[in-house]
């Protein structure tokens, strides 16, 4: 396999450390990024081919440093990976504005942003991979999901957009959507449960919270065998645009499809009534 230079996103925990620490096991160089380097390198020591970085996403100097820092290091990027994010799980009436836009600014804003300093290093070189990581929640929502999902959906029109834009520069688009992971997602360090409360919802919402903190720390996915699959996506000629990674992620993935195909069928009379002809 070539070596290549990756830049991870949320690299000081769950995916993106695994991720890290798999792509150096490979050989490849590493831009790993977090809100503190110092979480990184307490987690993968000091290693050659390793660069880490302060990068909260959120922050549009902290992402051209690092940038930067990684050409001056290592002369390009080859393997972008925006993985940094977090699931806000209240429901939407016991959310503020506050946590819609929190959400926004790190799982999609902070993604854009991010996306738009690496890109013009890729086109310079006429090569590139962007993983945008996604979820089951981008392809499929349910309650508690309104925010998180909103994100993610909008991370995977995002990336099937640019993918068109920018294959024409020899850089591919993968979204990867995990199902459930095994990382801090679920744990009080990451996930976010609305601050306020609503006595309509008060059942749901304690059922949903207890549902999510019951399985954190219990999911079946396995962080260390989704990195070595980055890793063998990277280094295929003709990668996906969408890659789902676990089981889950495929069931979900096949009752969206089918639940889209049945109305699409039920109600297709009623769309083509809508026909008219160009003007
Ligand atoms: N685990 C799952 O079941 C699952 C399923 C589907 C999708 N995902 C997605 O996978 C990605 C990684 O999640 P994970 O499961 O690995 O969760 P995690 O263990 O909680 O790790 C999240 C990582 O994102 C970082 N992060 C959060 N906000 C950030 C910001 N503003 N700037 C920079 N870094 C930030 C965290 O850094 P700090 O240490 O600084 O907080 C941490 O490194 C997320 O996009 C998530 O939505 C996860």
């Amino acid at each position: 396999m070539t070596s290549q230079t990756w830049f991870i996103t949320g690299a000081s925990r769950g995916i993106g450390l695994e991720l890290a620490r798999a792509a150096l096991a490979a050989g490849h160089r590493v831009a790993a990024t977090s809100r503190r380097h110092a979480d990184i390198v307490a987690a993968l020591g000091t290693h050659e081919g390793l660069l880490a970085l302060d990068l909260d996403v959120t922050d549009s100097s902290q992402i051209a440093a690092a940038v930067a820092a990684t050409q001056a290091r290592f002369g390009g990027i080859d393997v972008l990976v925006n993985n940094a994010g977090y699931g806000y799980l209240g429901l939407f009436e016991e959310s503020t504005e506050d946590d819609v836009r929190a959400q926004f600014e790190t799982n999609v804003f902070g993604l854009f942003a991010v996306t738009r300093a690496v890109l013009p290093v890729m086109r310079a070189q006429r090569r590139g991979h962007v993983f945008n990581v996604s979820s089951v929640g981008g392809i499929s929502g349910a309650a508690s999901g309104s925010l998180y999902c909103s994100t993610k959906f909008a991370v995977e029109g995002f990336s099937i957009s640019l993918a068109d834009e920018v294959k024409g520069f020899g850089i591919h688009v993968t979204i990867v959507g995990p199902g459930y992971i095994r990382t801090d997602f679920l744990d009080a360090r990451s996930v976010r449960f609305a601050t306020t409360s609503v006595d309509d919802y008060a059942a749901l919402s304690a059922e949903l919270r207890g549902f999510f903190e019951d399985r954190s720390h219990q999911q079946a996915g396995d962080p260390v065998r989704l990195a070595e699959a980055f890793l063998q996506l990277a280094a295929e000629k003709a990668p996906p645009l969408r890659f789902s990674a676990g089981s889950d992620a495929l069931e979900i993935l096949d009752t969206r499809l089918a639940s889209l195909k049945q109305e699409r069928d039920a109600y297709a009379d009623l769309s083509r009534s809508v026909d008219g002809s160009w003007a």
